[in-house]
């Protein structure tokens, strides 16, 4: 195993310390106070890049407290650790993996060396095998075992094999090719399968099997399942498998094993986490559905993202700006969630795609050394499109007990213009942060004319912090540039935290667990009771009753 530079503790940090004196005497200051002290504030806190633009300023923040984050960035080694990510250094320690989502969307021209070799041919490689594919089944070229065009596609993955294509194909159905119906299947419960096909025919139905190990539970279930369903649509013969069933995945052993000739196979690397794979082979459902050069455009966005993640001064980089506000806000005033809140509809499933990216990532209680983390790490994210979470869980973030850091994205432009509908969003984007920042007193509840009883019920304590994201309409590209800022506020906390972002062992014990319990579930003798009292009596009870 590849070691870790040592750094010191962070709690030991010299930033850190005065981070936390810090953190004593602005803690209570009122974001109302900060804005009245401040006339320039609202212009002064904002960055732009690449065509986003971040509006930081209704975040309990000062000049000093961006000073020392940004000290502790630079104590913490962020430069250093961006640059040996860019370079192709070994920085997942924990797999003794280059961790390259970098080099997906990289141009020809760059060149990045893992293990002697360039990987940046081999993408590219991948890349105009997708395109020709896409092309075949997009024009109706590539056709079914009996001769159909292809007319639904089927994606069975899971985790980042699958979060991604979901994510991506809603954000980017305004271009997709409308005559394909597509479809994803991820849970290893039935019904998600029996529903994904119940109105497809099998002679009309690719299947894209994802999976970067080829070996995962869930998938592999659903795509043997998928295998029989679809020879059972075609009249049982073997070789209906090459015309409907593609693969994507970096095991070859394993793909042949199941039946799908490598010809039929998009590969991609084990420097590509799942998580962090959706600009790669695995993102063959969204290629097919948007197109080569769309699919082109997204991975643009990522690398403009990219170069100014690597070469922006931390003070005007955005995904720095957000990783350390978050840094700030887990650890000094103890938040444990941060909310997604995308105005667009189209983003709907960003919340949940950027719950794997951010939690599987920093949900670590070690630090590369092995040690145990001194400060708390990964703040769950969790979110809905506006303005349906205003009418659900706002209330607790306006008026409940948790401090919880919003994220707002807009977008100047809606992808369907319809009547006011886009003004009336916009403005709940703006109104909300407004709110949320500078709330109410019970002053200006009582100028109301309320009932003296209700006035405590009234107040809106206000000094809920939040960034709000503009960028002038969702496009592929713009898909790109958000992942990616993501992806990169996700490395800067790891950073921070000292942590091994890019490996995800906490999964594991679950696996094994469930596989010794299914053979319990399916045996015919009574299993032995060598688990605890609580989980023999729940399998006795489950197969006294299944
Ligand atoms: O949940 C663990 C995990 O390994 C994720 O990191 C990954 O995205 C998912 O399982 C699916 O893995 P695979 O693509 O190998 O099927």
């Amino acid at each position: 195993m590849q070691t870790a530079t040592k750094l010191v503790p962070l709690t030991e940090r010299a930033a850190w310390k005065a981070l936390q004196t810090h953190f004593q005497q602005i803690h209570e200051t009122h974001l109302r106070q900060l804005f009245d002290g401040d006339p320039g504030r609202g212009e002064r806190y904002t960055a732009e890049a690449v065509g986003i633009f971040l509006d930081y300023s209704k975040n309990r923040i000062n000049d000093e407290t961006l000073k020392l984050l940004i000290a502790l960035a630079e104590e913490s080694g962020l430069r250093e650790k961006i640059e040996a990510m860019f370079r192709g250094d070994k920085i997942n320690i924990t797999e003794n993996r280059a961790v390259l989502h970098v080099a997906l969307r990289a141009p020809k021209t760059e060149s990045i060396v893992v293990d002697g070799e360039d990987v940046i041919p081999a993408v590219h490689e991948v890349l105009d095998k997708m395109s020709g594919f896409a092309n075949r089944v997009r024009s109706g070229e590539w056709k079914g075992h009996t001769g159909k065009k292809i007319r639904n596609v089927v994606n069975i993955g899971i985790g980042g094999s699958d979060l991604g294509p979901v994510m991506a194909y809603e954000a980017l159905k305004h271009y997709s090719q409308r005559d394909l119906v597509f479809r994803f299947v991820s849970n290893v419960d039935g019904s998600d399968f029996a529903e994904a096909v119940q109105d497809l025919k099998a002679d009309e139905t690719l299947f894209l099997v994802a999976s970067k190990t080829f070996t995962t539970l869930e998938t592999m279930t659903n795509a043997h399942s998928a295998r029989e369903w679809s020879l059972a649509g075609l009249g049982g013969d073997e070789k209906a498998v090459a015309k409907h069933f593609v693969a994507i995945s970096t095991n070859a052993k394993e793909v042949s094993k199941f039946g799908i000739d490598t010809e039929n196979m998009f590969g991609f690397w084990d420097w590509v986490g799942g998580r962090y794979s959706m600009d790669s082979a695995i993102g063959l459902s969204t290629m097919l559905a948007i197109g080569p050069e769309n699919f082109r455009a997204v991975l643009a966005g990522f690398h403009a993202m990219d170069v100014h993640f690597r070469t922006t001064p931390f003070e005007k980089n955005l995904p720095v700006l957000l990783g350390l506000l978050t840094v700030w806000y887990t650890d000094f005033f103890n938040a444990q969630t941060v909310a997604i809140l995308p105005y667009e509809q189209y983003l709907k499933r960003f919340p949940a795609y950027l719950q794997q990216l951010t939690m599987e990532s920093n949900g670590k209680h070690v630090t590369l050394d092995g040690t145990h983390v001194t400060a708390e790490t990964g703040p769950i994210y969790w979110g809905e499109p506006g303005t349906n979470g205003q009418h659900s869980f706002y209330q607790l973030i306006h008026q409940g007990t948790r401090l919880i850091p919003c994220d707002f994205i807009g977008f100047y432009k809606t992808l369907n213009p319809l009547g006011r509908h886009h003004d009336m969003l916009m403005a709940n984007v703006f109104a909300q942060a407004e709110a949320l920042a500078f709330g109410k007193t019970a002053e200006q509840v009582k100028a109301e004319g309320t009932a003296e009883a209700l006035v405590p019920h009234r107040v809106f304590e206000g000094n809920r912090p939040s960034n709000t994201i503009l960028t002038e309409k969702l496009t592929p590209e713009v898909l790109g540039k958000l992942v990616a800022l993501y992806e990169h506020n996700v490395f800067t906390q790891g950073a921070i935290w000292n942590i091994d972002s890019f490996d995800q062992w906490g999964v594991e014990l679950g696996k094994v667990l469930a596989t010794r319990i299914l053979g319990e579930l399916e045996s015919s003798s009574d299993p032995d009771g060598s688990h605890d009292t609580s989980t023999n009596h729940l399998i006795k009870k489950y197969r006294q009753n299944k």
